[in-house]
This record gives C-alpha cells, sequence and structure tokens, in this order.
C-alpha cells in the first residue's frame, strides 16, 4: 500500500483537503546532483542505465518532497525502438540524423517488440518501485503520436515544426501511416510499462498547440484517443497537450482521468471548458518559478484558490526551466504543500 496516495485519490475525485503536488520535467534539469551525473554520463546512457534511471528518479521526492515521481526517461526512446535513430546534442537537444521525410521512409519503421528493445525502461521501473518502497506513487510517460512525428520528421527542435506539418498536409497518407505505428508501439509500451509498477501513465502533447482545431483532431487527438482507449481500464491516464485549450471539452469526455492545463489557461476557463467534473492539473508559468520567494507562495496559493482543492493536482504549465534555484522550486512545493494546514 502506497504511504502517499494523495494523486492517487485526487484522480479518482476523491474528497482531500489539499491537493498533491508533482512538477513536470522534475527529474532532472535543475537539481545540483543530477548535474554532476549529467556531466559525467550522456544522456542515453543515463535513459539505460537502470541505477541511474533510478538515482535521477528519487531525486525529487528526497530532495524537494513531491507527491508523486516521474520515471527519469524520455519521449524519444519510442522512436528510437522503432529504428528512427535519435541522438541528444549539447546545445540543440533532440538531433534525428535521417529524418522521415517520405512513404518510403515510413515503410522503414518498425514496430518493435517493446519488451525486447525497451527492457531497461522496464527494468528502471521496476528498481524504482523497490527504492521508493511505496512512499509516493510512480508516474510512466509516453509522448503522443503527433509530438513523436514533430521530432521524426523535421528532426530537431523547432519553433514552428514546419516541416512536420508540410509532411502532414501534402502526404497525409504515409503521415497518418506513421502516427498509427507509433500509436501501436505506444500502447504496447505503455501497457508493460503499467505491468513493470507504474502507478499512472501522463501523455504529453507537447507541439499540439501547433494545430488549428481541426487539424489537432485528425493530426493528434484521435491517436490519442486509442491510447487513452487502450489503457484506461489498466491504470489512470493523464492528457497534457499544451496550447490546446480548444480541445479540452472533446478530451474531458475521452475517458481520460486527469488534464493537464498550461498557464496561458485560466483555472476558470479550464473548469468551464471540460465541463466542471474532471480532474484538472497544472498551471504554474515554470518561469514564475524565477520570482521571489514570497510572490511564489502567494502565486501558488491563489492558483489551488482558482482551481478548487477537489479535483486537482498542483503542478507547472510545463516543465521545469533549468535555472530554477533549488530553494525556490521547493518554496512552490511547500506552499501547496501547507495550504489548508
Ligand atoms: O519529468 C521528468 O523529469 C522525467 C524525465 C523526462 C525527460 N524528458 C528527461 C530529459 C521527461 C518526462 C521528458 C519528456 C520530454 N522529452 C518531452 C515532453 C515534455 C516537454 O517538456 O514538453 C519532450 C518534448 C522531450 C524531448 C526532449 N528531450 C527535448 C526537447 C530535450 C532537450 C531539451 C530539454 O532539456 O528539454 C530532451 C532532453 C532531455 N530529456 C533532458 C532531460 C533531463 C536534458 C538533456 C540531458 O539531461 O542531457
Amino acid at each position: 500500500m502506497l504511504k502517499n496516495d494523495l494523486l492517487l485519490r485526487a484522480l479518482a475525485g476523491e474528497s482531500l483537503t489539499r491537493p498533491p503536488v508533482w512538477m513536470m520535467r522534475q527529474a532532472g534539469r535543475y537539481l545540483p546532483d543530477f548535474m554532476k551525473l549529467k556531466a559525467k554520463y550522456d544522456f542515453f546512457t543515463r535513459c539505460q542505465t537502470p541505477e541511474l534511471a533510478t538515482e535521477i528518479t528519487v531525486m525529487p521526492i528526497d530532495q524537494i518532497g513531491t507527491d508523486a515521481a516521474i520515471l527519469f526517461s524520455d519521449i524519444l526512446v519510442i522512436p528510437q525502438a522503432m529504428d528512427i535513430a535519435v541522438e541528444m546534442k549539447d546545445g540543440v537537444g533532440p538531433w534525428l540524423p535521417n529524418p522521415i521525410r517520405a512513404a518510403k521512409d515510413v515503410a522503414n519503421v518498425v514496430v518493435p517488440d517493446v519488451t525486447d528493445r525497451l527492457h531497461y525502461v522496464f527494468e528502471a521501473i521496476k528498481q524504482t518501485k523497490k527504492v521508493l518502497d511505496n512512499r509516493v506513487p510512480l508516474i510512466g510517460f509516453a509522448g503522443s503520436p503527433w509530438t513523436i512525428l514533430c521530432y521524426a520528421v523535421q528532426g530537431q527542435g523547432s519553433k514552428n515544426f514546419d516541416l512536420a506539418k508540410s509532411f502532414c498536409f501534402s502526404q497525409p497518407e504515409a503521415a497518418h501511416q506513421l502516427l498509427q505505428k507509433i500509436t501501436d508501439t505506444t500502447i504496447a509500451y505503455l501497457k508493460q510499462k503499467v505491468a513493470a509498477g507504474v502507478d499512472v501513465v501522463q501523455l504529453f502533447d507537447s507541439w499540439g498547440g501547433m494545430l488549428g482545431e481541426d487539424d489537432y483532431q485528425t493530426f493528434s487527438w484521435q491517436y490519442m484517443q486509442q491510447i487513452i482507449d487502450a489503457l484506461k481500464s489498466k491504470t489512470k491516464v493523464i492528457a497534457f497537450a499544451k496550447g490546446c485549450w480548444f480541445a479540452l471539452p472533446i478530451m474531458a469526455r475521452s475517458g481520460v482521468h486527469a488534464l493537464g492545463i498550461d498557464w496561458t489557461c485560466s483555472a476558470r476557463n479550464a473548469r468551464y471548458l471540460s465541463g466542471g467534473q474532471l480532474t484538472l492539473q497544472g498551471n504554474f508559468d515554470p518561469a514564475r518559478l524565477l520570482s521571489p520567494i514570497p510572490e511564489i507562495e502567494k502565486l501558488a496559493r491563489k492558483m489551488i484558490d482558482d482551481f478548487g482543492v477537489q479535483n486537482y493536482i498542483a503542478n507547472l504549465g510545463h516543465g521545469i526551466l533549468p535555472n530554477v534555484p533549488v530553494d525556490h522550486a521547493k518554496a512552490f512545493v511547500n506552499a501547496i504543500k501547507s495550504y489548508n494546514s
């Protein structure tokens, strides 16, 4: 039994005295102990070595005191397992030397046996569960098929993912074939993550907001819905689609257990658009963690006032920034934990 099951209770819609809190991208990025490991081991070595992934996953639980752990890994292990090469370049970020640009490239993409290709992830989950010793739930995650396509086609990060969009709009058949292959791989992967011990899964649609409402439905949401349908009876599912406030009504009817909200959508709009009943997660502007501590505490309390304590998970509206001082992250988490006490 979990000693701290606040996250699971918020996802079940139970009545709580304060919301659970965790921070997207909390494992790594800003913690000095993480920086030391980063200097010693390259990115995919950290992902592929279960002992290192475990150590990084547990760091924010020991050092910041969040109510949930998120496994240290990356959304790009999926394209890698599908035989799309992915590198992580210093100062550039993800770098895919052979991006997908045509139907023949899609034909070479495999739907792998995930238990073989991604065994290191499932091993990391098992080791992390042991070290966590039921202190807090463990979140597993995957990127949305659309967000994975963005990297697979563009070949690197981008301000507008113009090549990814042009691929979808000029070669829709090939795009849908690729999206379906990513969806099938992701479903098998997340099912195995649940079997290995994660308590919750989150889908990151980081680049959903690049699409207009109709294209979002066509190129992103229909695939997210397949993943939710396949997972919702096996675990709790959180969907976070950055910049996609317009899709909240349809997302809220999908069977998902919670929706992530970014800071550009107010609590009031998010509650209204999602129908008022569903658990929502978010939406502190990550850059606001650079404000003076008293301001962070005030804004964190206001965020709970705005969303309400019930059906709510306190979080950032996107990943924590690398330059956030540790005491600022702690102040945010502690302000949430001391709400109502
Ligand atoms: O939440 C966590 O801390 C768990 C680990 C995690 C990482 N990536 C580790 C990582 C998670 C949940 C992700 C998800 C991820 N990866 C997303 C979705 C969330 C989001 O931020 O929108 C995306 C789009 C990626 C792709 C990716 N991986 C990018 C764009 C980069 C480079 C820049 C950066 O730091 O985000 C990465 C590399 C990456 N993934 C790092 C970490 C800690 C930094 C590189 C390093 O440590 O060497």
